[in-house]
């Protein structure tokens, strides 16, 4: 394998953590830069090198690229659906400007690569609710999903207009529990396991019968590598994505938990975010990724509960 340089960018969070690690035992420890703007995540100290970095200032970004010699970048900064309903300008400003940033230096330095993910959150209310597919209706409601379907453009542009292999996905909720999640819509999905071990009761902000697509981090992780390793005649898509793996409603889940946990109870309590959740699809037609670059998921909702709850309480 060529000797690649990467650039991590937001890699204290909930996927940047997980996904700096994979690349590391992939291309070497060395080999893998991981930044942010906030402190080094715990998980990655002493596991390779780290640089402070906001991605928002272009010239220091691109200083990094040059000084390590850089030839693929993972943009990971964002401002999730929730926190952006919070600070609209703020969310605008960060998810397209870091990406312009990103495209700009990579058609500047040619670099070899680059990954910046979209969101099922670019779809809206108008848009088919269960099987959603990759082309259809798509007006977005929050300001997230404004700025990921501005974003794909941007993608689609600079890849037909100057050459950047940019490569992206549109990622469900995602589940994890070595890092935690950076205020999405579909965080209940995380904090329900951690609640459900500590307290053994619940108070979901989405009601009992939302349905969201989601998916378990080994098989985010695993499409994200996936997508980047695919020869670039196999992706066709070059907006975003769509991946899918199981969609699960908050009784779902907490059912779930329930048959590990027999004490555990739910309760609802609904909140802003409960209006988010009903602008997005229920679930997600991915046949042209699996199509294109083979994607397949591992994990359906009893796996990824059973593994969850194992690792959080050992
Ligand atoms: P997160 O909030 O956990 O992590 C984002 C990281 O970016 C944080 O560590 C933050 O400190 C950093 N960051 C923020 N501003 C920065 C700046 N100016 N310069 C450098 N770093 C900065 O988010 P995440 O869940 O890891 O999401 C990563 C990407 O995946 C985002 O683009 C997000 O939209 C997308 N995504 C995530 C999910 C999910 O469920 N987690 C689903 C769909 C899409
Ligand atoms: N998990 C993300 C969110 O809820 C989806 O992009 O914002």
């Amino acid at each position: 394998m060529a000797k690649e340089k990467i650039l991590v960018i937001g890699a204290s969070g909930q996927i940047g953590v997980e996904l700096t690690l994979a690349l590391r035992k992939i291309y070497g420890e060395s080999q893998v830069v991981a930044s942010d703007l906030r402190e080094e995540n715990n998980l990655l100290k002493g596991t390779g090198p780290y640089v402070s970095l906001d991605v928002m200032n272009k010239e220091m970004l691109h200083v990094q690229i040059i000084r390590q010699n850089v030839t693929q970048v993972y943009l990971l900064a964002a401002i999730l659906s929730a926190t952006g309903e919070k600070n609209p300008g703020l969310a605008w400003h960060l998810n397209t400007q870091s990406l312009l940033n990103v495209l700009d230096i990579a058609r500047e330095e040619q670099l070899q690569k680059v990954y910046w993910p979209s969101s099922i959150a670019v779809f809206g209310p108008t848009s088919p609710q269960k099987n959603c597919p990759q082309q259809t209706i798509i007006e977005p409601t929050t300001v997230y999903g404004i700025s990921k379907y501005a974003g794909e453009f941007w993608c689609k542009y600079y890849h037909h207009r100057f050459g950047v292999d940019i490569r992206s996905i549109r990622y469900p909720g995602l589940i994890s529990y070595k890092s935690s999640p950076g205020g999405g819509t579909t965080d209940y999905a995380v904090e329900i396991f951690h609640e459900a071990i500590e307290e053994k009761k619940y108070t979901s902000f989405l009601n009992a019968d939302t349905y969201l697509p989601m998916m378990y981090m080994p098989d985010a992780i695993r499409a994200t590598i996936e997508i980047m390793e695919s020869d670039a005649k196999s992706i066709s898509v070059r907006t975003s994505y769509n991946v899918a793996a199981i969609s699960f409603s908050p009784a779902e889940i907490a059912a779930e938990i329930k048959k590990h946990i027999p004490d555990f109870t739910i309760n609802y309590k609904p909140d802003y975010r409960q209006q988010i959740a009903e602008s997005w699809p229920q679930s997600i037609d991915d046949s042209i990724a699996r199509k294109d670059w083979g994607w397949k998921h591992e994990y359906d909702l009893p796996g990824m509960t059973t593994d969850m709850l194992n690792n959080l309480q050992s």
